[in-house]
């Protein structure tokens, strides 16, 4: 028996129709046409074909102050921001490679994770996490997602199989954000996919319980 089926015989007990999982994208650059942002858009397209609902945090939302502990006022985007990935059962972190890593505006948005540290499922916890790297060139792209996917561990989050590294030296994406690589496409399209597949498990669990961060649970504001 796998989790997923004892989380979907958790959920008949309850009697609850099983409730879709919700799957946040966050990432990008400040750049009106990031192709950082376009890629995770596809890949959450994936995710919703996957019947996830879907939920996009682009660049320009994770625009805030730099993550400090001891300080405890939170603008309007980190509140927002916590407040999603309290409710994620899946992720998918998009970021550019700047200088052989992620950005510092992506790396910000994750180290505010550390307000989760004293949840009931603490940072990325028990959620399946896609990451998608671009560079101009494959080695910054490639030592990126290496990087992401070493946070996306420390924060506790289940890596999916596949992480998708993209060249942007040459244009991948048109002006609509369709991908014009059809293997990069496919890629992002199935890590989505992949994502919403394992994100069922913790909605099945959360909806179970009726956990107030479940979507549709009876405790929705
Ligand atoms: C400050 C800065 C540093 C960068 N450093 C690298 C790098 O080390 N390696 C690399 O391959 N590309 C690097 N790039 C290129 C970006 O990773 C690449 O253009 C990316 O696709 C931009 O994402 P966007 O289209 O979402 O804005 C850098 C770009 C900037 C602005």
């Amino acid at each position: 028996m796998t989790s997923l089926d004892i989380a979907i015989e958790l959920a008949q007990k309850a009697g609850d129709p099983p409730k879709p999982p919700l799957v946040v994208g966050l990432g990008g650059t400040l750049s009106p046409s990031s192709s950082t942002e376009k890629a995770i858009q596809i890949s959450l397209d994936g995710a919703a074909e996957g019947g996830a609902e879907i939920l996009l945090i682009p660049g320009p939302s994770l625009e805030m102050p730099i993550y400090a502990w001891e300080r405890k006022e939170r603008t309007p985007e980190a509140q927002n921001l916590i407040a999603v990935l309290r409710r994620a059962d899946g992720i998918i972190i998009g970021s550019p490679g700047y200088h052989g890593s992620i950005s510092g505006l992506v790396k910000n948005a994750l180290d505010y994770t550390q307000d989760m540290a004293e949840d009931e499922w603490p940072y990325f916890h028990g959620r399946p996490v896609g990451s998608i790297t671009t560079g101009a060139g494959w080695q910054g792209a490639v030592t990126t997602l290496t990087a992401l996917r070493g946070i996306v561990h420390a924060l506790r989050g289940w890596n999916t199989p596949l992480g998708v590294a993209i060249n942007t030296a040459q244009r991948m994406f048109d002006d609509n954000g369709k991908c014009l690589d059809a293997k990069i496409d496919t890629m992002l399209r199935d890590m989505g996919r992949e994502v919403a597949e394992s994100a069922r498990v913790r909605a099945l669990m959360r909806g179970a319980r009726n956990d107030p961060n479940s979507i549709g649970s009876d405790n929705d504001e």
